[in-house]
């Protein structure tokens, strides 16, 4: 018997080593969402083409686009291939095949204008403890077909405990193979992740630097920070609040100048993980007092109308808030982070000056864009709508 337990434990290879690449296979985006797309996926260690074939789906040949791989960190046992298409049309269908499959997956390019809706969704806080729990809302939120998904930190809960620090291979394996499996929309396209750090991505959780979360970095691009214009329609700001980049400084000079790009598109979001205005914790921790003083200012000054906050397990929406207060011209603030987690009891709304809405729910939000309006929708797991507001747009006054 013990002899056989060995031979199990020493001839099993190392968890998700043999796979297909179509297993785990992710998109995203590093350039323009409406002309590009950035696909990865990942390989044993002895397969090293990079080389894509893509495809509208009319097409009769396939075009080829190259790409590079790399090996992952801590020695897990795989490459991860990374292809960007670029001089892709804008709200265009294209197929795609990894090298050496004959399986064609299928992606959709975000439009340039907002002549139909656009929607997408935004959670948090989303494998949390076992798989099931975050594929069933995988499927939920899919089921609504986004065109992208916003998951503002806490992706894996890879590195569980601020003092043990490993940053756990297995929990991002078993992530991207759910994302994988999941994330696709009815007409079958593969739904694009875009991410924003969270404590539970690196060692040590807060104030540290970009080599304590490597997996991360190896996964979802080289900047914890950063800005995707949609066409004309659509500035999205992401940001790290203090786990690898502290919030004041230069990322605070760099969201001003972010901000004022932004500052001409008719709908202005930002998303990060720890909240300026948290649902269950106190309200002086210290990251959310350090958002309060150098990003709630420049929120405020370049009119971002609505930020994703997440990190708390609870659904809240805040008043929009000028100077911590309610304002009809302030900036509203969705979260916090309640996908795959047992949600917590949030503070009352009516007992705290910020809140609008709270719930103790497992939420997602979606967000539903037009030239005249957008809406948020907040949907718990079961489908329900648990709260729901809309902004009309308005011609920005000058800053
Ligand atoms: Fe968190």
């Amino acid at each position: 018997m013990r002899y056989l337990i060995f031979l199990a434990l020493f001839v099993s290879p190392p968890l998700g080593s043999i796979l297909n690449a179509a297993e785990v296979c992710y998109l995203s985006w590093q350039n323009d969402p409406t002309t590009t797309m950035t696909i990865r996926w990942l390989t044993d260690l002895k397969t090293t083409s990079d080389e894509i074939e893509i495809k509208k789906p009319q097409e009769e040949s396939w075009k080829k686009v190259a790409g590079t791989h790399k090996a992952l960190p801590y020695d897990a046992p795989h490459f991860l291939h990374t292809v960007e298409a670029t001089a892709l049309e804008p709200d265009t269908s294209y197929q795609f095949r990894l090298p050496g499959e004959t399986e064609t997956h299928l992606f959709r390019t975000m439009p340039a204008t907002l002549t139909k809706p656009v929607r997408f969704a935004s959670g948090g806080d989303a494998y949390h403890d076992t798989v099931e729990p975050f594929e069933e809302m995988c499927k939920k939120i899919a089921s609504y077909s986004p065109r992208f998904i916003l998951l503002g930190g806490d992706i894996a809960y890879s590195v569980h405990t601020k003092r043990s620090g490993d940053d756990k291979f297995d929990r991002w394996f078993t992530f991207l193979q759910s994302w994988t499996r999941c994330m696709k929309d009815s007409d079958g396209n593969m739904i694009p992740i875009l991410t924003a750090i969270g404590n539970h991505e690196v060692k040590g959780y807060y104030n540290q630097t970009p080599d304590q979360a490597k997996f991360y970095y190896s996964f979802f691009g080289p900047n914890s920070y950063k800005q995707l214009l949609f066409g004309k329609y659509l500035a999205l700001t992401i940001l790290d609040s203090n786990h690898t980049h502290p919030i004041a400084g230069e990322q605070t000079t760099w969201l001003q100048q972010s901000l004022r790009t932004a500052y001409s598109y008719p709908h202005r979001f930002a998303v990060y993980h720890v909240p300026a205005y948290p649902s269950v914790r106190y309200f002086r921790i210290r990251e959310s007092c350090a958002i309060r003083k150098h990003w709630v200012p420049l929120f405020e000054r370049y009119s971002v109308q609505a930020v994703f906050e997440n990190h708390e397990h609870a659904y809240k929406r805040t008043h929009p808030l000028v100077k911590d207060e309610e304002h009809p011209d302030g900036v509203v603030y969705f979260g916090d982070g309640s996908w795959g987690v047992k949600p917590r009891p949030p503070k009352k709304a009516w007992r705290t000056s910020y809140l609008a809405k709270t719930e103790s729910a497992r939420q997602f939000l979606l967000v539903e864009l037009t030239n005249e309006n957008r809406t948020f929708t907040a949907t718990d797991i079961t489908g329900k709508t648990i709260d729901s507001y809309s902004q009309k747009v308005a011609p920005p006054e000058k800053f």
